[in-house]
């Protein structure tokens, strides 16, 4: 797999881009519009493997995607990019359901937490894409360096789908992330969507996101 698409111009989506870019993909981040100007300038900045279109050339493009939109207009994204471009694809979610709102620090979006999730709506709209969740417990900085939370700290994927899980995972690995737990289907993103209100107590205590979770068991 050589092609990977980024949809999102926020720090998440620039995080992964350039990253992925270092690892020798070509990576085409896609926005609302094809003269995004934080787009122009990550493709300005990495030179010629990067490419920049509308979310729906960026989901043409890619052999992978990674979601990096914001949680509240997800759903609404995939359907401007274009349902049928997903099709036998990995979407590689990091999408988090959270609501601004009422100021800081955000709040779950009732409708996709606790007996759903936004991983699971996704794949819902998206039946024959595969979608893993990943990476949305810690900062964007942290997802392409795990080393940066100071510690062999856990990251875990969700998915119904093996062969696209292992994918994610080889991924998470040239991310620097070695300590990986598979929770099962997709709607084992309801329990790593549910750990934004602790990342957010964590950060308001910490004024810092350089951290991550750990899980510890036995050997
Ligand atoms: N920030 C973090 O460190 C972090 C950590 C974990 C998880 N996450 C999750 O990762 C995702 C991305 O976060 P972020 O902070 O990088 O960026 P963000 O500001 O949440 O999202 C940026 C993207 O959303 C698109 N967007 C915004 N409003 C839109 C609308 N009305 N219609 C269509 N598209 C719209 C923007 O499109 P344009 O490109 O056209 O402007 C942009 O590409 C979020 O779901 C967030 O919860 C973030």
């Amino acid at each position: 797999m050589q092609k990977i698409s980024v949809l999102g111009t926020g720090m998440v989506g620039k995080a992964i881009a350039s990253k992925l870019i270092q690892l020798g993909y070509q990576v085409m981040m896609g926005s609302r519009t094809n003269n995004n100007e934080k787009a122009l300038a990550w493709v300005a900045e990495n030179g010629n493997l990067a490419s920049t279109g509308t979310f729906a050339d960026a989901a043409a493009f890619g052999e992978l995607v990674f979601n990096c939109t914001k949680g509240e207009i997800t759903l609404e994204v995939f359907k401007q990019a274009g349902t049928e471009n997903f099709k036998g694809k990995t979407i590689l979610d990091i999408s988090n359901a959270l609501d601004f709102s009422k100021g800081m620090p955000p709040t779950l979006n009732p409708e996709y937490c606790n007996t759903n999730s936004l991983g699971e709506a996704i794949q819902q709209l998206l039946p024959e894409a595969h979608v893993v969740k990943s990476l949305n417990i810690v900062t964007a900085d942290v997802m392409v360096n795990a080393n940066k939370s100071g510690g062999d700290v856990t990251m875990f994927v969700s998915g119904n789908n093996a062969e696209a899980k292992t994918q994610a995972v080889t991924i998470l690995n040239q991310f620097g992330w070695t300590d990986i737990i598979d929770l099962g289907d997709i709607s084992s993103a309801r329990g790593t969507e549910m750990m934004l209100p602790v990342w957010l107590r964590v950060y308001g205590a910490f004024k810092s996101p350089y951290f991550g979770f750990k899980i510890v068991r036995p050997s």
